[in-house]
């Protein structure tokens, strides 16, 4: 018999006050940063009431990204294309670049001193925003040298606490820079320094392997990441996690990446053997034809593969002898995803039929604005003029370009720099922000 029998009423007052006691103090349910105790249910799935979007209010006073040095900037109008706002923007740029300092390594190493201030300074959202969310994890591969605030500002645009980051850091990079990349990751339980480190040669095959490290930690995580993404550097995504979540789901197993029929101008990458030193360099050694029966595709980089895909490649001895194959090629990084994704039996992967040919544009991988036809899509043009500047014939984005670029269907865009313009990844952190919240668009 309880001892509750004879006194209903408050035995069961004191088992509420009890179920919420435990709600309000669990760590993984608390939004630690709100005023009154929001709980995770009051953003979950749906939730309309008053209560929920009040939570929200008092969530994105304290989460928001639109800093006051923003002035009468308004990323709302500029993402919608709004002219003079565009402007505005353009201008701010060229001010707020004289003015604005950048985090450099020392602070960094600074204020990841202490972790708890560093998640909170920064901003980092530390509960999953969804059961949806938290049910489907997804892992990515980082691959950088340089520029270390935009490189945590990325990490923090992609931030999720279910998620898995592997990290690969350029064994060439500063001192410093590594140090405080180190000090950085050691700050989240779920995100780490690759265990082992490339000196990475522009388009040789360390590019390969610098991912290649990080598939193979990642697979021996403790985390069941449903999808791979890789980024580098100077990538921003255009979709916050929930969007991601569900884009990889509707891919339903299968991978995104650019794969398509080489030019014959492509050929030549692997034709011959190439030396790599500090440089990639072509000699007169003819290679041998591929091991694989299914034809050579090019595309980028850049892909999202299923996890299936990560484990096959690594065990697969068809596929091993064609990661052999391709290491002294020109730029593998551009034909093995590629190919691999249209290699029979290849989990993810599609037909070598010609009706699946993928162009960048329609995979959903990496929005990247060449400059060879830029222009008036009108017209006929690939898409509007660049309106940052050009490296290596790639846009660089600037604030103009943000109203198109946010209307694709990629989940990541390159390049982007803040020296180049700063308020155009201001405001797409605003947006993110706001619509990882609230769940529309600002
Ligand atoms: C931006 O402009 C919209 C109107 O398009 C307005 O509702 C919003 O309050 C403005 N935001 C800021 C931060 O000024
Ligand atoms: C970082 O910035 C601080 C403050 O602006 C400056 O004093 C310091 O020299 C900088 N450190 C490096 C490594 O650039
Ligand atoms: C380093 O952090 C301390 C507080 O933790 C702060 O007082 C100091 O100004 C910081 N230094 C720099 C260079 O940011």
């Amino acid at each position: 018999m309880s001892v509750c029998d004879f006194k209903q009423f408050r035995c069961f007052q004191l088992q509420k006050l009890l179920i919420l006691t435990l709600l309000t103090f669990s760590t993984t349910f608390l939004i630690k940063y709100a005023s009154i105790p929001c709980t995770l249910k009051d953003f979950q799935d749906g939730e309309d009431s008053t209560r929920s979007q009040s939570c929200r209010e008092d969530l994105y006073k304290v989460l928001s990204l639109r800093t006051k040095e923003k002035g009468d900037l308004n990323c709302s109008k500029i993402i919608k294309g709004d002219s003079d706002a565009v402007k505005r923007g353009h201008q701010l740029n060229a001010v707020t670049k004289k003015i604005t300092v950048h985090l450099n390594e020392t602070m960094y190493l600074n204020i990841t001193n202490d972790c708890h201030y560093f998640k909170e300074f920064r901003k980092y959202i530390t509960v999953p925003m969804s059961k949806e969310e938290e049910d489907f994890p997804i892992a990515y591969s980082m691959v950088i040298h340089k520029n270390i605030e935009m490189f945590e500002r990325l990490l923090r645009a992609v931030y999720a606490p279910q998620n898995i980051y592997c990290v690969h850091v350029d064994e060439k990079s500063k001192k410093k820079f590594k140090e405080a990349v180190r000090a950085i990751t050691s700050c989240f339980d779920n995100v780490f320094v690759a265990s082992k480190l490339e000196r990475v040669v522009y388009a040789s095959w360390s590019r390969v392997q610098a991912d290649l490290n990080c598939m193979d930690d990642l697979l021996r995580s403790n985390v069941q990441w449903r999808y791979l993404l890789n980024t580098c550097g100077t990538d921003f995504p255009l979709k916050t996690n929930a969007e991601i979540v569900r884009a990889l789901k509707t891919l339903n197993g299968k991978n995104s990446l650019e794969s398509e029929t080489p030019s014959q101008h492509k050929q030549s990458r692997w034709k011959y053997h190439f030396e790599v030193g500090d440089h990639i360099s072509e000699t007169a050694t003819e290679k041998e034809p591929s091991p694989i029966s299914s034809p050579i595709f090019t595309g980028n980089a850049y892909f999202i593969v299923s996890r299936d895909f990560v484990k096959y490649i690594f065990e697969e001895p068809q596929v091993q002898k064609f990661i052999d194959w391709v290491k002294d090629t020109y730029s593998p990084d551009e034909h093995l995803w590629a190919t691999l994704n249209r290699m029979p039996g290849v989990p993810g992967s599609s037909p070598y039929s010609n009706k699946y040919e993928l162009s960048d544009m329609n995979a959903m991988a990496r929005m990247v604005k060449w400059s060879y036809n830029e222009g008036d899509i009108t017209k006929g043009a690939d898409y509007p003029i660049c309106t940052g500047t050009h490296r290596r014939a790639v846009c660089v984005y600037g604030t103009g370009d943000l109203n198109w670029l946010l209307k694709q269907h990629h989940l990541l865009a390159n390049k982007f720099d803040p020296d180049v313009d700063d308020v155009a990844i201001n405001c797409i952190e605003e947006y993110l922000r706001y619509k990882t919240l609230y769940r529309n668009d600002l």
